[in-house]
């Protein structure tokens, strides 16, 4: 995607971006009060950081995905485009690139969660191919 010229380049997360990074996720509204943001990179960067993507344009930090392979289904967390450059088809570009990642791996299906009170973001899964699955997805915190 250009954006007065530029494109944007998608790369892995260098910790020395962590500030911006953590200020993308704020302005996207991915921040939640149980989850400190600091300990998710750190602990994502320990884990397929190769798969901790962030995208680039103009120098400054865009998009965000993180993407993980536990060898059986593919995971999306931490999507997020910054409110500026939205509609702008960057969120589609970063998440080709990550299901680009997970086919190289050998990944058959990538699965993903979306908060009930984030439906709005529904459609642009829906744009990318994504289907409800019936499923309830269920959590246990550790
Ligand atoms: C979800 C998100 C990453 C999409 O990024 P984006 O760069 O705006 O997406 P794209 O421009 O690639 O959109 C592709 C298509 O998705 C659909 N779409 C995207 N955002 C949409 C919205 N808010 N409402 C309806 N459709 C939408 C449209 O069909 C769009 O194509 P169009 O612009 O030609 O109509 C971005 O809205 C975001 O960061 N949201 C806040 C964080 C978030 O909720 N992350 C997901 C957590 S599960």
């Amino acid at each position: 995607m250009e954006n007065n010229g530029q494109k944007m380049l998608i790369r892995r997360f260098d910790p020395a971006e962590e500030n911006e990074l953590i200020e993308l996720w704020r302005a996207c509204g991915l921040t939640a009060p149980q989850n400190d943001p600091h300990k998710d990179i750190a602990a994502k960067f320990a884990v397929q950081s190769d798969m901790f993507l962030v995208g680039v344009l103009g120098g400054r930090l865009v998009a965000t995905v993180m993407v993980g392979y536990d060898g059986h289904r593919g995971w999306i967390n931490y999507l997020g485009v910054h409110p500026d450059y939205q509609r702008l088809g960057l969120g589609g570009l970063i998440m080709d690139y990550a299901e680009a990642m997970l086919r190289d791996k050998g990944c058959p299906k990538i699965n993903l969660q979306v908060r009930k009170s984030n439906l709005g973001v529904v459609a642009f899964y829906q744009s990318q191919g994504f289907r409800e699955d019936e499923v309830i997805s269920m959590g246990k915190r550790l």
